[in-house]
């Protein structure tokens, strides 16, 4: 038996579609379960066989941690910290999801962040997540922390869904240009942890798991217009102007890495994965939105 925990969030969402999809037990939640309540937790789990918990709930509001700090580490730190103590006790295997924005992202585009590379993250939400990542890694040996990336998917707001609404209302959209990851489809990330669990895989640790490539912001919403207005997603014969601009310019509460490129060799080994380009991914996406007439932009 399987808990998927904050399977009503972008990332949950896709992952419980594969768990339907391939017919595995299990059982899920969200916010009506509190992770930062220990006993909530006791009180779902009691008397569940259940292996293995998949931890995609957290908070994600990167601007608004500044100001929720304490709102962020009672999920991301003491919410996680429950979980992995809950998992201990029932000897239950954990994978938990985590972000690049543990580390600085001061490198040169040159370089990719290795597992085991230094973290200094700095905003909140990157402290709350990276404390999180530490009580796990002090209560538990079997777990799997993943550390992803500038995620998109189906359900809840993202990049995509923004720009594809800003090419609607506007006739000029400016991006920032200047800071650089890898675009990734929850769909992918959701196989990816899936096949941990169908591995039955004891290489417990931290992995980095995005879409394989890299872009800036602006080189992500060039692509997204482009394939966008192929598909026909863009009506009519509208011409969008994408502007570059630098992050000075455009200002956000949180301050955010300006490179956080993941390498992914280490999951790719023991895994024995193929990762595809996040473009191909994207192509996915947007032909799925297409298809189903997902107009929730
Ligand atoms: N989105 C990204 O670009 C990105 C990048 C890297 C890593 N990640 C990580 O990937 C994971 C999934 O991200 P996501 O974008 O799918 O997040 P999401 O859409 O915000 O989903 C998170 C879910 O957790 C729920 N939740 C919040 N507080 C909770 C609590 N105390 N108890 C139980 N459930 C709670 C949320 O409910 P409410 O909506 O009601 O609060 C929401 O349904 C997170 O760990 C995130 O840090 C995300």
């Amino acid at each position: 038996m399987i808990w998927l925990i904050g399977n009503k969030g972008m990332l949950g969402n896709d992952v419980e579609k594969l768990l339907k999809e391939r017919r595995l037990t299990y059982l899920a939640s969200d916010n009506e379960v509190d992770i930062s309540d220990y006993k909530a937790l006791e009180k779902f789990g009691k008397d569940k066989k259940i292996k293995w918990v998949i931890n995609c709930a957290g908070y994600t509001k990167v601007d608004k941690a500044e100001e929720e700090i304490d709102k962020a580490f009672s999920i991301n730190k003491d919410g996680v910290r429950n979980i992995a103590l809950f998992s201990a006790k029932r000897q239950i295997r954990l994978i938990h999801i985590s972000t690049d924005y543990v580390f600085d992202g001061q490198q040169d585009a040159s370089f990719v962040y290795r597992e085991d590379d230094k973290t200094n993250p700095i905003n909140i939400y990157g402290k709350s997540k990276l404390a999180g990542e530490e009580e796990i890694k002090k209560i538990l040996e079997e777990y799997f922390i993943i550390r992803t990336a500038w995620l998109y998917g189906i359900k809840g707001n993202n990049f995509v869904y923004t720009m594809l609404r800003l090419f609607k209302e506007r006739d000029v959209v400016k991006v920032v240009e200047d800071q650089w990851g890898s675009p990734t489809y929850t769909v992918d990330v959701a196989k990816d942890i899936l096949k941990i669990i169908e591995d039955d895989s004891v290489n417990y640790g931290i992995y980095h798991f995005t879409n394989e490539g890299a872009a800036s912001w602006y080189e992500f919403a060039r692509t997204i217009y482009k394939k966008a207005k192929r598909l026909g997603l863009i009506e009519g014969n509208k011409k969008i102007v994408i502007e570059p601009i630098r992050t000075e310019y455009y200002s956000t509460a949180a301050e955010r890495p300006k490179y956080s490129v993941l390498s992914k060799e280490k999951i790719k080994r023991e895994f024995n994965l193929k990762i595809r380009g996040w473009d191909k991914a994207l192509d996915d996406f947007l032909v799925f939105l297409k298809e189903n007439k997902i107009e929730n932009i």
